[in-house]
């Protein structure tokens, strides 16, 4: 299973069916995605996109003392492929390129059903519990990129 760079577009039917499925097409391009510092990663199985992730140069204001924060989107894998390490696998490609791309600071707003996979991977909690409306509770979460 080797972990691709995706262009954007690509990462719309999967963000659609896993993460919004109740909303219209146009909620799966988010702001930022074409631009040049952000890239998406993912994995295809027989030419079908299976699991999908986006990191957009974005800082927070709940991480004031960061020199080049990115923010992690849109991480999803399609159900019939899950708990296979497609999201770790990604992840930790992620890591690898954020720190060459000079990155310090990883984060996201994380659902409460996704908290697992992201404490499995260190990450840790920034805030407390809130609503995105029409998703669900999240917590925002982070994790540092050490210098290469
Ligand atoms: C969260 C998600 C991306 C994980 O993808 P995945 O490919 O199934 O995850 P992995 O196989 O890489 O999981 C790695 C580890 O994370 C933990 N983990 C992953 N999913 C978990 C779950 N549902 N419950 C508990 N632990 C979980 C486990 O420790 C797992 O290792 P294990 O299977 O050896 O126990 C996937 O479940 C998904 O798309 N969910 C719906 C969309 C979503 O919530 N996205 C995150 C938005 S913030």
């Amino acid at each position: 299973m080797k972990i691709l760079f995706l262009k954007a577009e690509e990462t719309h039917d999967l963000r659609h069916s896993v993460l919004r499925p109740n909303q219209p097409r146009t909620a799966v391009v988010y702001s930022g995605d074409e631009i040049e510092s952000s890239f998406h990663l993912g994995v295809k199985f027989e030419n079908q996109v299976i699991a999908v992730s986006t990191y957009h140069l974005e800082s927070s204001p709940l991480f004031p003392n960061t020199e080049r924060a990115y923010r992690l989107r849109g991480m999803a894998v399609d159900p019939k492929f899950r708990r296979q390490k497609f999201a770790e696998r990604m992840f930790l490609f992620a890591e690898a390129e954020l720190q060459k791309r000079g990155c310090d600071l990883l984060w996201f707003h994380a659902r409460e059903v996704a908290f697992p996979f992201y404490e499995k991977l260190n990450c840790l909690y920034a805030s407390e519990m809130f609503d995105i409306e029409g998703i669900g509770p999240h917590k925002t979460m982070y994790k540092r990129i050490p210098a290469r």
